[in-house]
């Protein structure tokens, strides 16, 4: 099957570079339309390979000059790049290349970003810079020497020198040209220092255009604690004297781990009281640590090839989420995970776009980076951990940092150090790095003479390319309940093997109430035949905070469903136990404000789809609305109770506690709405002093339908705040009726400020059409239409972003036929359009099939 797309690569096609890179120096000399870059390498040949062909990546370059040893040479070009006749032995490269950053919108390679130069290499962007072997185990020691006019010029490593006009970096550590950087511009620095452990004094800088200083310190505090963390709990010290970040307002992901110089999308780093929320506050601290983490996982340790690339952004992922877990509340860090993994993962997991942890093959790497990377990578390091046990992993993690620095890895080494600190054999572990899928999980149970036993059995559903699955391990952690709500077996670690497999438990009293899956120890879905007074129960007693939480949505969860498949009514046990808990001034404000969450429209659209249903986003919509509205008459003495209560008198700090508080008044303001029409929120509204209040009010208004004159002025307020504005864009597209949200989304194209050449922008508004499913899917088919339209125009600009966008469609399968074929009339559209790229062709193929 290997011809599907001559484009296709594959994981079993591997075979070492031909030659290694010792030493690389490159000039920079800026210019918006004409920049040139001089590169000096200095190869040697691999002697773990037998290839002595020489072939270097390059891409939209045009070549000036290029020398072997000295002696100018004539190369082969290709639309790849270039082969030439080199030596057998070590040689020194040199060309010189021109390129044309401001001409450049894909934002690959390097760009211009409102006046200022800026790079994104990962994953095959330095081919956009030079000619170079732009694979990732391929690691060289740069030099850089950057000539402009700006004030500031950035690379990689420890500055060496700096004079009018110029600069020079050297990074000590060999690295991959994916980690390559360079920033140059007018900038102003938010500065700082860290001492690490060993006494090495690092300077720190946040740089940011004029006018942010203001929203720069938050994030430094969580980039000196995100070293302080990674010291404490990995052992893992800074490495160079200097550690830059810079933001970005162009960027298409969130942000870029490059060594010593982390460049980060604008809206991943900037934050401040009045114009970013609680929860921007706390992503922020979370992708800081992330990109800090990468020092060790990525970049000292990096990826053999780029199917490996969730041995470090599983890990890294991972260790980020152990940091939230440390500075905030482990379960309320818990189980917002676990909603977005199942939101994006296991949405993804279940359609056409399904791929393992390390997919066998792609056409376009940029469409790799998804959520069964990052976040089921993540919970396969999870498992690994629960398996190994604390301290187990502990020991593997450090032979991992002590037998790999300094090399270009794949899962198989990750998995070594682990089978060769523990003495386990992992080879059973490893199919969760090849299966695609979210295993179901089915459990039954009996009691019999003081025996309790749970029989599981696990089943993984075909995948894209997937036919057959085999049994994984399956960590299973269970608690058990005794009648009057006591723990009478604590946590316990099951391991599943086998498709089939039964455990028991001894010397019970009376058949007790087992909790399953305790803190969500494996990533499987759990199908349990049971009833809403065991709900209500482990809502009310579960010690475990995530099943607990569990009990609850399933609850709702499934009156919801009753309401859209049977046109029940409200559940009356879900709004008496949602009322019992939310009254439960014990419980962590935030854990209530998680636990009145309902679940998203999309959520029940995959449940009802999971359970033989053709899901009508209307319907979802209409019983969501009715809930909602029943909840708050429900809710009627203990909302404005808790409104009151958990308003904070403190001045504001985005931390743990004050969110938790603003999150559940905020919860309480729903409801309020839902019965006042508006007025508290308008209340809130004029005298709300931070972005979480004025945005909640906001988000009310619009809901309620009272928005018109909030629009204008949260508009007339922020105008000239980028990140703001995107929230504006957002939210009116988010809250719109689900027959206006393609008009509205239309009409705000149109705005003055809406502009294609701005990730940002784009995905405010036509990401925030695909998240308002009732009105993307809405009859007419007019979502559809507005979506593909913007994405063909994209696709030119920026491939990457049009590509990642198209997965609005990938659910199509489980809608209704008329609305199958509208939504495949528009990837045929798609499909059909002239010199579509190669990102956008895979990824509408992989959905259309
Ligand atoms: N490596 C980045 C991260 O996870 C993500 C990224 C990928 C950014 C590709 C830009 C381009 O932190
Ligand atoms: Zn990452």
């Amino acid at each position: 099957m290997k011809d599907a797309s001559p484009q296709t690569i594959y994981l079993s096609d591997y075979t070492p570079p031909a030659f290694l890179v010792e030493e690389v120096h490159l000039t920079f000399r800026l210019n918006p339309k004409k920049t040139r870059v001089i590169s000096k390498i200095r190869f040697k040949p691999n002697p773990a390979s037998k290839s002595r062909d020489f072939f270097l990546h390059g891409e939209g370059l045009r070549l000036v000059s290029a020398r072997v040893d000295g002696q100018a040479v004539e190369p082969e070009l290709t639309d790849e790049g270039l082969t030439c006749a080199v030596p057998d032995a070590p040689f020194v490269w040199e060309a010189e290349v021109e390129i044309d950053p401001q001409g450049n919108t894909a934002l690959e390679g390097l760009y211009m970003s409102n006046g200022m130069y800026c790079t994104q290499c990962e994953a095959e962007g330095f081919r956009k810079i030079t000619y170079y072997p732009d694979r990732p185990d391929v690691m060289g020691v740069f030099t850089v020497r950057i000539e402009g006019d700006e004030k500031v010029l950035l690379s990689n490593g420890n500055l060496v020198a700096k004079g009018d006009g110029f600069a020079e970096w050297h990074d000590p550590w060999p690295k991959p040209a994916y980690l390559f950087a360079l920033v140059a511009g007018d900038l102003v620095n938010h500065p700082d220092r860290f001492t690490t452990r060993s006494g090495r004094e690092v300077e720190l800088n946040i740089w940011v255009r004029p006018g942010d200083e203001g929203k720069c310190a938050f994030g430094m505090e969580a980039l000196k604690k995100s070293m302080a963390w990674d010291e404490k709990t990995y052992g893992r010290e800074y490495d160079l004297d200097v550690f830059n970040v810079v933001a970005v307002d162009d960027f298409n992901m969130g942000a870029m781990e490059n060594k010593g110089l982390n460049i980060f999308n604008s809206s991943c780093v900037l934050a401040s009281q009045e114009t970013s929320t609680d929860a921007n506050f706390e992503r922020i601290e979370a992708i800081i640590a992330h990109e800090y983490f990468h020092n060790w996982t990525g970049n000292r340790i990096t990826c053999r090839d780029w199917f490996q690339l969730c041995l470090k952004e599983g890990l890294t992922v991972f260790r980020d989420s152990e940091f939230t877990a440390d500075m905030r509340s482990a379960p309320v860090k818990r189980i917002s995970d676990v909603i977005a993994l199942r939101a994006r993962q296991f949405r993804e997991d279940n359609g056409p776009l399904a791929h393992p942890v390390r997919p066998e093959s792609f056409v376009e790497i940029n469409n790799f980076y998804t959520a069964t990377v990052y976040e089921k990578g993540a919970e396969v390091i999870g498992m690994l951990k629960r398996l190994v046990g604390d301290a187990a992993y502990a020991k593997a993690v450090d032979l991992y940092f002590e037998r790999h620095d300094g090399q270009a890895c794949t899962i198989e080494d990750w998995l070594k150090v682990f089978e060769d600190a523990t003495g386990r054999d992992l080879s059973q572990f490893k199919r969760w790095y090849s299966q695609a899928g979210t295993p179901r999980l089915r459990v039954t149970d009996d009691f019999k003479d003081g025996t309790y036993t749970l029989h599981f059995e696990q089943e993984t559903p075909p995948t894209p390319g997937q036919d057959e699955k085999a049994p994984q391990v399956i960590p299973i952690a269970v608690g058990l309940l005794g009648p009057n709500g006591d723990e009478v077996v604590e946590t316990r670690f099951l391991e599943m093997t086998e498709a089939k497999q039964s455990f028991t438990f001894e010397g019970l009293g009376a058949r007790p109430v087992p909790s399953i899956l305790r803190d969500f120890s494996a990533p499987v879905i759990l199908e349990r035949e049971t009833d809403n007074a065991e709900r209500a129960f482990l809502l009310a007693h579960d010690t475990d905070p995530f099943n607990k939480w569990e009990a609850g949505r399933d609850l709702a969860r499934d009156g919801l469903i009753e309401m859209i498949v049977n046109g029940a009514a409200p559940d009356d046990a879900y709004l008496d136990a949602a009322l019992t808990m939310a009254r439960d001034d014990t419980l962590d404000p935030a854990f209530r404000a998680l636990a009145l969450g309902l679940p998203s429209q999309d959520e029940l659209a995959q449940t009802l789809h999971e359970r033989g249903h053709t899901p009508d986003p209307q319907a979802i919509w209409d019983a969501l609305e009715t809930l909602r509205h029943a909840r708050a008459e429900h809710f009627q003495d203990l909302a404005p109770r808790l409104y009151a209560q958990y308003q904070v008198a403190k001045p504001y700090a985005p931390d743990a506690e004050q969110s938790g508080a603003r999150a559940l008044a905020n919860a309480a303001l729903g409801m309020i709405t839902r019965l006042d029409g508006g007025a508290q929120a308008g209340r809130q509204y004029d005298s709300a002093d931070n972005m979480t209040q004025q945005l909640a009010a906001f988000s009310n208004l619009l809901q309620a339908g009272q928005g018109q004159d909030a629009v204008t002025r949260f508009y007339d307020q922020w105008k000239e705040d980028r990140l703001v504005i995107d929230k504006w864009f957002m939210l009116q597209i988010v809250h719109a009726a689900p027959e206006d949200a393609a008009k509205t989304t239309e009409a705000l194209t149109q705005h003055p400020d809406f502009t294609i050449r701005n990730p940002n922008r784009f995905r405010s508004v036509l990401g925030a059409l695909a998240m308002n499913p009732a009105g993307f899917h809405h009859a007419g088919g007019e979502g559809y239409r507005v979506l593909a339209d913007w994405l063909i125009a994209l696709d030119p600009l920026n491939p990457q972003t049009a590509a990642r966008m198209c997965s609005a469609f990938e659910t199509w399968k489980r809608y209704d036929r008329e609305r199958q074929a509208m939504i495949a009339d528009q990837l045929d559209r798609i499909l059909a359009t002239k010199d579509l790229s190669p990102d956008t062709t895979e990824m509408v193929s992989r959905i259309r099939n």
